[in-house]
């Protein structure tokens, strides 16, 4: 067993039994209570199962890079859950430069994976070829599928408009712009009017009481638009899930926990398996918690995946499962204040 094995096992037991880790319990509480309107409406109606998330690999090409390393700890992390998940999504921006060697490793590290995958594109997937090679390794970008009650919908919402075209951009130059966290140039990004079309199409048909779980790269709220921690089209998003009693939006990109909750819309944002970002400078209203991230010198802290349980009522309960312990090193074994 590696070390890093050996701390899956130490977070596992601390997301259970240490008050240490109360933002990750708090916010996975958080996430049930924000679903128990679904438990009149649905009740009966799912079979409980588990998925598995895994984001944001930023894979490079050549080998032994040690984000492929990462990836491959998260699809052992995923293996080696004592709950088979039915699925496993990987939420995006698998390729950190959009290259496809990039792209055929990350479809080679997850063929490792015991069980299906879904996917959808992040933006360091798609801005190199337009999306060509993640569809070519990952299938679609826009799909929904039924699973033991629950409808399921994944979406690409990076989408922005052409700016490169004019400005006689190469590829590269194109995909470049994209990389930083402020930038500038590429504006907002968004799902885009043919997509929410197809939407609309797809959830026309399906019953108000169906819990729905829709995966998004970006959040489906204004998080922090500065970064593009955003989906510019999500209002209008949230008013076609309007209809349902509850839906809950998962998301990566932000590469760190949070929470959030807009009307009948639960979103959880998860940690990457590459690096986490920072927490934008927003204050959140109750009940967001920010994730633990307190010991600089551990440099898997913040990052891993996350398993999610869905309930016979439909409510989710999601786990997040950090590669380390968050604990700071002094408070492992209790401190005095
Ligand atoms: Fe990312
Ligand atoms: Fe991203």
């Amino acid at each position: 067993m590696t070390d890093r094995q050996n701390m899956n096992r130490r977070s596992m037991l601390a997301l259970t039994g240490k008050a240490g880790l109360t933002t990750l319990t708090a916010q996975a509480i958080g996430v049930n209570l924000g679903l128990v309107g679904v438990a009149g409406a649905a009740q009966g109606k799912v079979e409980p199962f588990r998925f598995a998330i895994i984001s944001d690999p930023h894979l490079y090409s050549g080998v032994d890079h040690v984000f492929d390393k990462n990836l491959e700890d998260a699809v052992s992390q995923v293996n080696g859950l004592a709950k088979r998940p039915d699925f496993v999504i990987a939420m995006g921006d698998i390729a950190h430069h959009g290259e496809r060697d990039q792209m055929e490793k990350g479809k080679r590290i997850l063929s490792a994976l015991k069980t299906k995958l879904v996917s959808i594109p992040g933006e360091h997937d798609w801005y190199l070829d337009m999306g060509a090679s993640w569809r070519e390794n990952f299938g679609k970008e826009t799909w929904s599928f039924d699973h033991k009650g629950v409808h399921f919908i994944g979406m690409n919402a990076i989408l922005t408009p052409d700016f490169w075209t004019a400005a006689k951009l190469t590829p590269e130059q194109r995909r470049d712009w994209f990389m930083p966290l402020n930038s500038p140039v590429p504006g907002l990004w968004g799902c885009g009017e043919a997509q929410r079309d197809w939407l609309k199409k797809d959830v026309a048909n399906v019953d108000p009481a169906t819990p729905v779980v829709i995966f998004t790269h970006s959040p489906l709220w204004d998080y922090y638009p500065r970064w593009n921690f955003q989906v510019s089209d999500s209002k209008e998003i949230r008013q076609i899930l309007g209809k349902f009693t509850a839906v809950t939006a998962f998301h990566g990109h932000v590469h760190h926990t949070v929470y959030n909750k807009i009307g009948n819309m639960t979103s959880i944002g998860t940690m990457s398996t590459s690096w986490p970002w920072p927490y934008p400078p927003v204050k959140l209203p109750y009940p967001e918690f920010q994730q633990n991230r307190a010991d600089p010198s551990n440099t898997s802290d913040g990052m891993g995946s996350a398993a999610v349980d869905l309930d016979q009522k439909g409510g989710s309960f999601v786990t997040h499962q950090p590669f380390a312990d968050s604990l700071p090193a002094k408070m492992k074994n209790g401190f005095k204040a």
